[in-house]
């Protein structure tokens, strides 16, 4: 069986065919802005100037003959940006008579990660740009145990380093600034129960740098903290929960250091660290096209009415049916 899946809830227009073993194709085109972050109305402008493309390129490949089942990304994500993934697979869905099958966002960066690692029931850690969560399964549905009560990590590091004079996305350029840091700097360590929270850290480190502190020094200091935090809850998640595997996905998760850290918190306990390969951490449309694969051999087929665009879809919500 064969899923065509379509993502593009943010930076990354991502188009890919799976089967049940592996990616047969992807093609991807992302958005970069010209300057600051995302802007949502010129992302969404961007996708739907480029998906007929990359829809071309992946039919050349595959043919749509071959492919069982549309899947898109339905949220959570940008709005605008969602709006023209879901016309589109629906347009697919309607000319060439395919089921149609809306994933959840994170659901998808879960799924993707057991595909492509060995981990069964994993604690899953899942630090993107939008999102950061502490995640595990219980019964049919996937929970979260912690998670951001303001930004995703991976906007907490682009804001860093656009207030530091470096160009989006800022988490790869912060991480390389840090690896040449050499004095720790003490700076808010947030975490409330099981949650955690960014943007107080964030103003502290701009205030760091300002303070005339080297960019690699605050790039250090502001990984160390944040990244303990994250730590910290998914250590307490492990704890709780009695599991003994943890899983590391979304685009913070191509992090080192952060890989690191969890590491040496893993061979402390006795558990094991998984990680899928970098290209599947970010925002990829093979996860897209899997996640849909696996709901549309369980059942899943999203009617055309409720094929819109969902910004606050949260990974709850979905019913998991399969081991
Ligand atoms: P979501 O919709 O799940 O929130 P997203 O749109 O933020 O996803 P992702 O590709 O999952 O997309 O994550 C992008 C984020 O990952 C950006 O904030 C980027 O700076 C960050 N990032 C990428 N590489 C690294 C890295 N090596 N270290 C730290 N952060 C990174
Ligand atoms: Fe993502």
């Amino acid at each position: 069986m064969k899923a065509l899946g379509i993502e593009g809830t943010a930076w990354n227009l991502s188009v890919a065919v799976v089967d049940e073993k592996d990616v047969i194709v992807m093609f991807s085109d992302p958005y970069i802005p010209k300057e600051g972050g995302i802007h949502p109305r010129e992302a969404s402008q961007h996708h739907s100037e480029r998906i007929g493309e990359l829809i071309k390129k992946i039919f050349s490949v595959v043919p749509i003959e071959e492919i069982d089942v549309i899947a898109f990304s339905q949220g959570p994500g940008l709005g605008p940006c969602l709006r023209v993934v879901a016309t589109v697979s629906r347009f697919l869905a309607l000319k060439f008579n395919k089921p149609l099958v809306g994933v959840n966002h994170c659901l998808a960066h879960v799924e993707v990660g057991r595909w492509k690692t060995t981990a069964k029931n994993p604690v899953t850690l899942y630090v993107s740009g939008g999102n950061s969560q502490v995640i595990a399964r219980r019964g049919n549905r996937y929970r979260v145990f912690g998670e951001t009560l303001d930004i995703g990590i991976g906007n907490a590091l682009d804001k860093l380093a656009r207030y530091m004079g470096l160009s989006h996305p800022g988490g790869p350029k912060i991480e390389a600034l840090a690896r040449k840091g050499k004095n720790y700097y003490e700076l808010p360590y947030v975490v409330k129960g099981m949650d955690f929270s960014f943007s107080g850290l964030v103003t502290a480190a701009q205030r760091l740098y300002d303070s005339g502190v080297s960019k690699e020094d605050v790039a250090f200091s502001f990984q160390e903290t944040a990244f303990a935090m994250l730590v910290e809850v998914t250590e307490r998640a492990l704890a709780y929960l009695d599991l003994n595997e943890v899983l590391l996905v979304g685009g913070v998760g191509a992090n080192q250091r952060l890989q690191e850290m969890l590491r040496i918190m893993c061979e402390d306990r006795g558990a094991k660290f998984y990680a899928p390969p970098k290209e599947l951490m970010g925002d990829n449309g093979a996860m897209i096209a899997y996640t849909g694969l696996l709901m549309y051999k369980h059942g899943y087929v999203t009617p055309l009415e409720d094929s819109y665009a969902k910004p606050d879809f949260r990974i709850e919500s979905v019913e998991v049916l399969w081991d």
